[in-house]
């Protein structure tokens, strides 16, 4: 039985001595190194290729070396054989320290006093009590969840969205589309993690900003796909939203040219919220497939209809 990896990075070395070390019976192997293709029963790819299920005619587990799936084209693998999405505490903690930096920024107006700072002004805006700071999440999955427990203990006004309706501790719930421009009517700081699929993308547009509240900040940490380049600038540029953080781009790297590197309200980051390390992931990888040759089920298995 053979796990396949394709793993472009120095990460495939790490993988590899971890299962050397604990769990040296399953035949590991690094793409293009693939063996034996009827012994491919598991493959790990933040991208597999798309004629996969006819190159390895034994394939049962497809596991994506992220969090997000998007980037698999799911229509083309056939039922039988299982997605499963990377459940890595540590892809959570990072999403948490990205969560608390930026939400934190915006909240104690850091881009303003960065601004100040290159023009050497000395100037200070009121505080804003974290209670009067209405934080508002959408997508309350796995990293939604994480980024609430980061905000709790500062006391903001917390507000979450997500498909199906949540009653989550200290946290007002909206669920589905209709309660969305209720849930944005009441944002200052709007964080985005939901998984982009049909029904998200284009999600943050001008029609989501101008259902904030004037000069609400927002931080893209979802996929690039979920925003509207072009109505973010607008909204910039006319003060509806106050400042951006985007850490995912429709185009990544973007182009030398892109309007956001040098735009003074948008703070941009090169998709590092977080980071599959093998290190975290390596216990959750191993215990699925130790699961599914129990005939278990896989802690992260992917919904094919609802594509998250
Ligand atoms: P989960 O699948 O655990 O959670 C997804 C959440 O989004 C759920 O609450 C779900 O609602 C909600 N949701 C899905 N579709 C809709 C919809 N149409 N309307 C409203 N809510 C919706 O995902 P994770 O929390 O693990 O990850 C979220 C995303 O974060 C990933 O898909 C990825 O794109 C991004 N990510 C980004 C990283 C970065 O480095 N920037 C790193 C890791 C992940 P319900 O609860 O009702 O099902
Ligand atoms: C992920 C990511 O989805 O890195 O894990 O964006």
């Amino acid at each position: 039985m053979t796990l396949l990896f394709k793993v472009a990075d120095e990460r495939a070395h790490v993988w590899k001595a971890l299962f050397a070390e604990h769990a040296p019976d399953i035949d590991v192997r690094f793409w293009p190194d693939i063996g034996d293709p009827a012994q491919v029963r598991y493959f790990a790819a933040w991208q597999p290729p798309a004629d996969l299920h006819e190159r390895f005619p034994n394939l049962e587990v497809v596991f994506a070396t992220s969090a997000g799936v998007d980037q698999f084209n799911l229509e083309q693998l056939p039922e039988h054989i299982a997605v499963v999405r990377m459940l890595d505490p540590g892809i959570a903690q990072g999403i948490a320290e990205y969560v608390g930096f930026s939400v934190l920024s915006l909240h104690r107006d850091i881009p303003d006093y960065l601004q100040q700072q290159q023009n050497h002004v000395w100037q200070t805006n009121a505080l804003t009590a974290a209670s009067k700071r209405r934080v508002g999440v959408m997508g309350l999955g796995n990293l939604g969840l994480t980024a609430l427990d980061v905000l709790r203990p500062f006391g903001f006004a917390l507000s979450g969205w997500s498909r199906t309706l949540k009653n989550l501790p200290g946290v007002t719930c909206y669920g589905g589309a209709e309660q969305l421009p209720e849930f944005l009517g009441q944002c200052d700081i709007l964080l985005c993690l939901l998984p982009l699929t049909p029904e998200t993308t284009g999600i943050l547009n001008a029609d989501t900003f101008a259902a904030l509240p004037k000069g609400a900040k927002l931080i893209n940490l979802g996929r690039g796909g979920h925003l509207v380049e072009a109505d973010l600038l607008a909204a910039v540029d006319s003060g509806q939203i106050g400042h951006a953080i985007v850490d995912v781009l429709n185009e990544e790297p973007p182009t030398q040219d892109h309007p956001f590197w040098s735009h003074p309200k948008i703070w941009v980051t090169p998709h590092v919220g977080a980071m599959t390390d093998p290190r975290t992931a390596f216990e959750v990888l191993l215990g699925n497939v130790r699961r599914h040759e129990r005939g278990e089920d896989m802690v992260g298995a992917v919904a094919r209809g609802a594509g998250y």
